[in-house]
This record gives C-alpha cells, sequence and structure tokens, in this order.
C-alpha cells in the first residue's frame, strides 16, 4: 500500500481487521477476555474505551501477538482474511509492526532510551523494508515529517529523552507506521498530555486516517477524546466489549447502562451528554485549528526539553482550561 493508495472512497466496507470471539485466559484460570468482537475498517478510527483493567490493553496485545506467556488465545483475529491467532514466530514477526503497527500504553515501552531516533526508525525500516542505509535515512526523516516533528534531519540524531511527551508520542506514532502499515493500534496515546498537545496528537491520527486509509483502534478511557476524533465507538467492560455502534448513535443514545453511567461520570458531569459537549467543543476547537508548520507546534519544544522523564502534561499554563484526560 502506497500513502495516497488507498482512500475513503475506495476504502469497502469489509474489515481490515476483525476479531471475532476473542478469549483470552490466564494459566490460573482468570478470564480476561470472555468474547471480544470488533471490527477495524480502512480510513476509519475505532474507539476503544472501559474501565480500567476491562481488557483494552490485552485486545491490543492479542492482535500484536504480544499477550503475557501465561495467557492463552482463543477465537480469530483476521487481517485481510488471514488468521493472525496462533501464528508464532518468524510468521507474526513479518507481520508486526509490517502490516500492523502499535503505539503502547507506555510511551517507554516504544522507544527505545539508549538508541537515538534515527537508529531506530532506520533499524526498523530496514528489517522490515530491506532498504539501503540511506533510503531507510530518507523514510525515517519523512516519516518524522509527516509526523510533523520539526526540523528532521537533527531530530533523528537525538534519544528520546530529548523530547517532549507529545513529541515523544509523534515519534512512537512516526515507527508505528514507517513500514506503512493496514492497521494501527494507539493504545492510550494522549493520556498525560495536556489538551493542545492531545489534540495535535488526535489530529494527526485522523489526518492518518484520511490519508492513508489507516485503520485506526484508538485505545482511550476519555470519552471527550473518543468523541472528538472516533467514527465508531466500543465500549468494554469486564473483558466483553458491552456496547458498539457510530459515535452519534453511541453518545447520544447510548443502549447500555454501564456506557451511560461512563457519560455520566465525566468530569464535572451533571447531566452527562451536556457535559460531553463540553469537553467535545473543546476538543474540536483545538481539532480544527488550521495545521500549521511544524514549528508553530505547541509542542515543537524538543530543545527546552533535554532532561528528565515528564511526560509532556502541564506544560506551563498551554491547556485550554481543562486537562480531558485526568479525572
Ligand atoms: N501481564 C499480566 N499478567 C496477568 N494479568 C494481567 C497482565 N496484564 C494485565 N492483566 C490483567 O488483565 C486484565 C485486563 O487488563 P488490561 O491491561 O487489558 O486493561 P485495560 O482495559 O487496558 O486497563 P487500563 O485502562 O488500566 O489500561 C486486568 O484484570 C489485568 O489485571
Ligand atoms: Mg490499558
Amino acid at each position: 500500500m502506497t500513502p495516497t493508495g488507498m482512500t475513503n472512497s475506495t476504502a469497502s466496507a469489509a474489515p481490515v481487521l476483525s476479531i471475532d470471539d476473542l478469549r483470552v485466559q490466564m494459566r490460573d484460570g482468570q478470564q480476561i477476555l470472555r468474547g471480544v468482537n470488533l471490527a477495524l475498517t480502512a480510513g476509519r478510527i475505532q474507539g476503544l474505551a472501559g474501565e480500567s483493567g476491562s481488557g483494552k490493553t490485552m485486545t491490543g496485545l492479542s492482535v500484536m501477538g504480544l499477550l503475557p506467556g501465561l495467557a492463552t488465545a482463543t477465537g480469530s483475529i483476521t487481517l485481510t482474511g488471514t488468521e493472525l491467532l496462533g501464528l508464532r514466530g518468524r510468521r507474526m514477526n513479518a507481520l508486526r509492526g509490517r502490516r500492523i503497527g502499535m503505539v503502547f500504553q507506555d510511551p517507554s515501552t516504544s522507544l527505545h532510551p539508549m538508541l537515538s531516533i534515527g537508529t531506530q526508525l532506520t533499524d526498523h525500516v530496514r528489517r522490515h523494508l530491506g532498504l539501503s542505509r540511506s533510503t531507510a535515512r530518507a523514510r525515517a526523516a519523512e516519516m518524522l515529517e509527516r509526523v510533523r516533528v520539526s526540523d528532521p534531519a537533527a531530530a533523528l540524531r537525538r534519544f528520546p529523552h530529548q523530547f517532549s511527551g507529545g513529541q515523544r508520542q509523534r515519534i512512537a506514532i512516526a515507527v508505528a507506521l514507517a513500514c506503512e502499515p493496514e492497521v494501527l493500534i494507539a493504545d492510550e496515546p494522549t493520556t498525560a498530555l495536556d489538551v493542545t498537545v492531545q489534540a495535535g496528537v488526535l489530529r494527526l491520527l485522523r489526518s492518518l486516517a484520511d490519508q492513508m486509509g489507516l485503520a485506526v483502534l484508538l485505545v482511550t478511557h476519555d470519552l471527550g477524546v473518543m468523541s472528538a476524533v472516533a467514527d465508531d465507538v466500543a465500549v468494554m467492560r469486564a473483558g466483553v466489549v458491552v456496547e458498539s455502534g457510530g459515535r452519534e448513535q453511541v453518545f447520544t443514545a447510548p443502549a447500555h447502562e454501564y456506557t451511560r453511567s461512563l457519560l455520566a461520570s465525566l468530569p464535572g458531569a451533571e447531566g452527562g451528554i451536556t457535559s460531553l459537549d463540553d469537553v467535545r467543543s473543546l476538543l474540536a476547537a483545538e481539532l480544527a485549528r488550521p495545521e500549521g508548520p511544524a514549528d508553530a507546534d505547541p509542542d515543537a519544544d524538543t530543545d527546552s526539553n533535554t532532561g528528565g522523564s515528564h511526560t509532556g502534561s502541564d506544560k506551563g499554563g498551554r491547556t485550554s482550561g481543562r486537562s480531558v484526560g485526568q479525572r
């Protein structure tokens, strides 16, 4: 697939990735997932919400073939017809990172702290795509540009700790997308980022879905984030998807009691939906902001963040007044 090779208009309704009756059990008998059904379509963002421990991350890890060794998965996960469950070793390695990219919930998992960004990106595309060193370097710079990291040539020489939290998230997305996968799993990619930086990362995901025809699974506990960018919404509870449908439908007419209680528990919620609209308009305003050059980006502050391991939150009053990621 080329970056522009698939558009929304050519995206068929057939799912790119289909998860059917996925069950994951730990060796001690604990049922982590109890029959998850989800389908991702090209060019669409599928939001996945649900309380902590409901199995969102485990669902993503199942797709990547990265479940803990003590876990057994049954059911079916197909990528354009290829069954992924049970694929091991070389065959899974060939797909992971190549046809399915993942941005992990813990940002430190996505990027190696001791390797420069350039090394990480070029090694990744060389391994999967067999590019020459110089072509891989050019590709790495192009990816950084695409995720709007300023001065890509300089950024390639830097190490993860020399970037802000928002920049690191963008770089993690660049790594996940460097081989032009069909599917991106983004597990809480904006948690702990303030609302402005958060909006930048979300806008990026939206444009990648639109422009690359990427099918995105956006895991977030944050219904404000979900309502701002997801096309479809699924809500998990205790290892099952209890509600799923189009965004408007789920947010305006939630069918499941649990979804209603989630909506009602939004920060400062009094009328539930009313409060959601609040959060949504805040993010929508940020998302509607015209794209400027990378340098004008709110989190393009690599030089001023060379120490520590902060995660990009609380950046000197840059929030629009309310951080939706935190309750
Ligand atoms: N390595 C592991 N070994 C055993 N159980 C685990 C492991 N990782 C997660 N679990 C369990 O699996 C269940 C689902 O966890 P998961 O990480 O998928 O939740 P989540 O929905 O992503 O939550 P959060 O919103 O906190 O990220 C939880 O009960 C958790 O305790
Ligand atoms: Mg999780």
